[in-house]
């Protein structure tokens, strides 16, 4: 077996996303998706924590990433997404410190980074810090005070892959600086504390999806989340189907202007639009038959945005009544829709999610699948017939090793609670 390469974007700032390369153990099996129990995580953390701080941690916190299973790019336009947070997560092992002064490493990357609270300012040099020093300066401008710690991150979400490794962090930062004080915040409060800091100190103008998942997923329940109320129903997994995760571990070849540029352009079709319809403030309002009604008062590229957009939405609130209704084949068919749009009229699919498309759609047990996250590569996610699990992995793994010669990672997307402190 080859050492697969673990991805990780390793800075934002301006929009310029880079990776970094580096070597993790191969996985024995594609189901082997839990590398470690929770004690010998544990034991890890607790040990390398000691190497780096001379002393044991004093409190343990942790956020999971999540899995969109329906609603790509919906949340920037104010529209829905069905979501999970997921049993892949980040914590934290951290002791405070009387100092005011923040020290921060991580098992998963190399480096360490140490700033005052008092002077936050962006690490060029250790770019993954800046998602703790930024949600330390979010939480600041909003009036909290703050106690410093030494911290050591371990995560098991894959960097750069679709599933939330970003805001995993940021909500896991969130929680500890909360249960350092003491202090009680309501999760969506976090939840929005975060996001304006990979806005605003990160320089990525992400939605509320990754961070409202991570501080709020619940476990055995998907999220049917309004990004424009920002609140959520909860909703049991539809008994008898299992949400997959097929990473493609392909990196991703962004330039960076990919996101903000469908985002831009999203908010010109809406902008069009409401010159029409005044009651169009974002393309959650829009309806297919207005954006087709205006077609050629948009430009081309931006109406198939718009097109994608208005489809979307609808197909989570189709999808979240036909998994409620226990119709798989209708969930199936919407995930098909989806992955469809997302290649021909949002153009967010890269070439590896093509073929472990056809992996997936080849493999027993599949109701349908289509692209987790933002796309340009990293995950997809699949619905599958629960009994048909292990047949469905092993086809998928050999299959798409086959057609691309990389090694996939297939594993089950088991929803778990949002973000909190851990008793371990
Ligand atoms: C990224 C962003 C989210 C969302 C998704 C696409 O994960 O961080 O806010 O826009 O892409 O749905």
């Amino acid at each position: 077996m080859t050492n697969p390469t673990f991805r990780g974007i390793s800075g934002t700032k301006g929009n310029n996303i880079t990776f970094l390369s580096r070597s993790i153990k191969p996985l024995t099996s594609p189901l082997n998706r839990n590398i470690m129990n929770v004690q010998q995580r544990k034991s890890l953390v607790t040990n390398k924590f000691v190497k780096a701080f001379g002393k044991t941690p004093t409190i343990w916190v942790q956020a999971p990433g999540r899995v969109d299973l329906m609603g790509s790019h919906t949340d920037y336009n104010e529209g829905y997404v069905l979501t999970e947070a997921i049993d892949r997560n980040t914590w934290i092992a951290a002791r405070p410190r009387g100092d005011g002064r923040v020290q921060v490493c991580s098992v998963n990357a190399p480096g360490c980074s140490e700033f005052e609270l008092i002077d936050i300012t962006y690490d060029e040099v250790i770019p993954w810090t800046n998602y703790v020093r930024g949600v330390a300066d979010i939480m600041q401008q909003e009036g909290y005070v703050l106690r410093g710690f030494d911290g050591l991150i371990h995560s098991t979400i894959p960097f750069g892959s679709g599933l939330s490794s970003s805001a995993a962090l940021e909500v896991s930062t969130a929680t500890l600086f909360v249960a350092l004080s003491d202090m009680k915040i309501d999760p969506v409060i976090i939840a929005k504390m975060t996001q304006r800091a990979e806005n605003e100190f990160v320089g990525m103008n992400c939605g509320i999806l990754d961070q409202y998942s991570s501080a709020m997923g619940k476990r055995g329940n998907v999220l049917l989340l309004d990004c424009r109320t920002i609140t959520h129903e909860t909703r049991p997994i539809a008994p008898g189907v299992q949400v997959m995760i097929c990473d493609t571990r392909a990196e991703r070849a962004l330039t960076g202007s990919e996101y903000p540029e469908r985002r831009a352009q999203c908010e010109q079709g809406a902008q069009i639009l409401s010159g029409f319809y005044p009651e169009i403030k974002t393309l959650r309002d829009a309806t297919l038959d207005q954006v087709q009604t205006h077609k050629a008062d948009l430009e081309p590229v931006v109406y198939k945005r718009c097109h994608f957009i208005v489809e979307e939405n609808q197909r989570v609130l189709d999808i979240a009544e036909a998994l409620a209704v226990g119709d798989h084949k209708e969930s199936g068919r919407l995930m098909n829709e989806s992955f469809a749009g997302a290649r021909d009229l949002y153009e967010i699919v890269s070439k590896e999610m093509i073929a472990m498309q056809e992996a997936v759609m080849s493999a027993p047990g599949t109701l349908g699948t289509r692209g987790a996250g933002a796309g340009f590569g990293g995950c997809m996610v699949a619905l599958v017939e629960e009994d048909k699990v292990d047949g469905f992995a092993d086809h998928v793994s050999e299959q798409y090793q086959v057609n691309t010669s990389i090694e996939p990672q297939v594993y089950p997307g088991v929803a778990a609670d949002g973000a909190g402190v851990l008793e371990i």
